[in-house]
């Protein structure tokens, strides 16, 4: 079947994924109207869908709204929230035309009396379940200004189900990407962003199940948006048991203006149905972001070093070039230098903005540092976190007016730090001068890309009003910079960070190679964060590092090859201060890294299953890698047979370690007993091949 088609005389729109379909039409006042998403479905099959009469009395209202526009006789949460010169609100539909080429669909309306023109887009893939959704909206007046109030990506529906359940994740700093799965109240759920960047707290994608979904059966609902500044999604369960939500940038109580003549697009608001349950949602998000969003996806991504919990802000010249030493012996492939090398910088007190580095630490500047790495055989990375300036710093004394400030309003510090205005372009202009420059003088590989506060006193008081926009312009001038930055430096690679995992989404991965997903380098508490962070995001883009036991965030001792496994299920990277560590870690560390050499192409680009909540298998053509981590050795004390996933019943797999072969079918459905070590905080790597 073709992605898409188009029923004229119906009025009516089936979008074709691999495995699921999507309808839609007009109803005859011309507003768009949702008819199903699920599994797929023929032209007569979606002509013969139900649709909603939305009841008779005067307290109903539309319920099968495609993008909620407010209006007349709708009252759940809106998509599209407008105010025209004059004070009128809402949209009344009025249908223009469509458009189509291969996967792609626009549907043109414009509202029936005020200059307002709005696109709804959608975009399939022939290779994925995923389905994109954005929409435009034109001032195509001459005189006034429309004020939005709220301008949504999409709304989705799935259809009435009993007890439908939420997964999400919640947390805070160094507690990212906690799973929560709950039922979903008969009510407006609202999930949200008020911070300026995507946040610890929530993460802007839902999955929706009907409460019978499991890791590998049932159907999932669910969406993600590409949108890394403030954002809402809300989630409305009505009686009948529908569900819909809608999601995009800013949040609730932000307006800004779309002046005549100008447009604007949304951030994509993807969407995925599967049957095949929440381990086939993710491995379905994860092939998406693989082959639609990331930018070197088919990258293997390198074994990084970072200085920050060795050296915190006390680099210098000399520590750097020994760990460096250290690193390159066991295998690192990539040095990154992080926080303090640059301008006044001691402590969190003083220097962001300042982006020359320290004479006093640096006093050649950073290129001795930087063939000193190479020289080792390793790649040279920088820690960087242009958003931001601390009072005390030239760039502040120089410009006070470039940050976020708003007239008689204190500003605000977080970490003794305010933040700069990107959506200025003349701070947009300055931060891409300099990072051009850094990186062009230094062929620097990666930059560590960190954003350690929120956004508070959120103003441009000479746009008064309307400098609210900034909300949004900030981060597409992040974007733009990121952009400009990856095509003018071809072998730039980039790591997204805000004080850990505040600032991951599909809008940053789009221009992003990995992400550093939380400053908690515990790896027990790595287990449970990692879990909710490969709900959605893959493991090619989860930056992982083994560091110092006790772990300095936690004083949980945990032993070496504890802590390597759990980060050898994503991108390993190394974070201790190696020149503490003894001859039998650094040995083991070696191997381990070695190991994981062999495993990465299986880790970072093969398909996850999750085996219970402590053991993951990765699995990529004929081989199959299998991680389990045991927090607490309980009576008996022997190890637990792990059933194993997605494996072929008929196949024959040889244990890469033993030589042991196993067969397919015994391996699902009675599992494998790891080599797991006596004791606490014991762990196993188990490598399979097909034989
Ligand atoms: C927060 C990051 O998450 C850390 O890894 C480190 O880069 C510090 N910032 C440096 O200030």
């Amino acid at each position: 079947m073709k992605p898409l088609v188009h029923d004229p005389d119906n009025r009516l729109w089936l979008l074709s994924t691999p495995s699921s379909g999507y309808v839609l039409r007009l109803a005859p006042d011309d507003s768009p109207r949702h008819v199903a998403w699920g599994p797929r479905l023929t032209l007569e099959q979606a002509l013969s869908v139900s649709v909603p009469s939305g009841g008779d009395s005067s307290f109903d209202g539309v319920i099968d709204e495609e993008y909620p526009a407010e209006g007349p006789a709708r009252f759940g949460p809106p998509s599209l929230q407008v105010r025209f010169d004059g004070g009128a609100r809402g949209v009344q539909w009025h249908y223009l035309g469509q458009e189509s080429d291969g996967g792609r669909l626009s549907l043109r309306f414009r509202d029936d009396h005020y200059p307002l023109e709005i696109t709804l887009h959608y975009r399939v893939h022939d290779d994925s379940d995923v389905i994109e959704r954005w929409a435009t909206l034109h001032n195509t007046g001459a005189d006034h200004p429309i004020e939005v109030l709220r301008c949504d990506a999409a709304a989705w529906t799935a259809p009435p189900r009993d007890g439908y359940r939420l997964s999400h994740v919640t947390g805070g700093w160094s507690a990212e990407s906690q799973l929560e799965r709950v039922p979903l109240a008969r009510a407006e759920t609202v999930l949200t962003s008020r911070r300026g960047h995507t946040s610890h707290q929530a993460n802007p994608w839902v999955m929706l199940d009907a409460g019978d979904a499991t890791e590998e059966h049932g159907e999932v609902w669910g969406a993600a948006l590409a949108w890394s500044g403030s954002w809402r999604i809300a989630v409305h369960h009505d009686p009948d048991g529908r569900a819909s939500w809608t999601g995009g940038a800013g949040h609730e109580g932000i307006s800004w203006t779309l002046r005549p003549g100008q447009r604007h697009h949304t951030p994509v608001f993807a969407g995925l149905y599967t049957d095949g349950g929440f381990g086939a949602a993710s491995r379905q998000w994860h092939a998406y972001q693989a082959g639609h969003v990331l930018p070197q996806a088919g990258e293997l991504r390198p074994v990084t070093y970072n200085s920050w919990e060795a050296t915190g802000f006390d680099v210098d010249e000399d520590n750097q070039r020994r760990l460096a030493a250290v690193a390159a012996d066991l295998g690192v492939e990539l040095f990154v230098m992080d926080d303090g090398w640059f301008g006044g910088r001691r402590d969190a007190s003083a220097g962001l903005g300042d982006w020359t580095p320290n004479a006093a630490r640096f006093p050649r500047g950073l290129g001795p540092l930087a063939a000193e790495v190479r020289r080792l055989g390793m790649r040279f990375g920088l820690w960087v976190e242009p958003e931001m300036v601390n009072p005390d710093s030239d760039l502040y004394r120089a410009h006070p007016d470039w940050v976020l400030h708003m007239p008689h309003r204190t500003r605000t510090t977080m970490r003794h730090q305010l933040v700069l205005n990107f959506a200025r372009d003349d701070v947009a202009d300055w931060a891409y001068k300099w990072l051009d420059e850094l990186v062009g003088q230094h062929d620097i590989e990666m930059l560590k890309w960190d954003m350690n506060r929120a956004f508070t006193e959120p103003g441009w008081p000479q746009r008064g009003a309307d400098g609210e926009r900034l909300w949004i312009d900030h981060i597409t001038n992040v974007y733009a910079i990121i952009d400009r930055l990856r095509a003018s430096h071809a072998g730039l690679r980039i790591e997204t960070c805000a004080g850990g995992g505040g600032r991951v989404d599909l809008g940053i991965l789009a221009r992003t190679d990995q992400a550093w997903i939380s400053d908690n380098t515990d790896a027990v508490d790595r287990i449970a964060i990692q879990r909710g962070y490969g709900q959605l995001y893959p493991a090619r883009t989860m930056a992982a590092w083994v560091t110092d036991s006790p772990n300095p965030h936690t004083g949980r001792e945990v032993p070496l090859a504890f802590r390597f496994h759990v980060a050898m299920s994503g991108v390993l990277g190394l974070g201790g201060d190696l020149l503490r560590w003894s001859e039998p870690d650094l040995s083991a560390s070696r191997a381990m890294i070695a190991t994981y050499k062999d495993i990465r192409p299986v880790v970072q680009h093969g398909e996850l299953y999750r085996l219970g909540d402590d053991a993951v298998q990765y699995q990529r053509g004929d081989r199959v890698v299998v991680l389990v981590w045991r927090l607490t050795s309980r009576p008996p004390h022997q190890p637990v047979a792990v059933r194993l996933a997605g494996l072929e019943p008929g196949a024959r797999y040889r244990d890469e370690d033993t030589g042991r072969v196993h067969h397919g079918h015994t391996l699902r459905t009675h599992g494998l007993v790891p080599p797991l070590p006596p004791g606490d905080y014991s762990s196993a790597l188990v490598r399979l091949r097909r034989v």
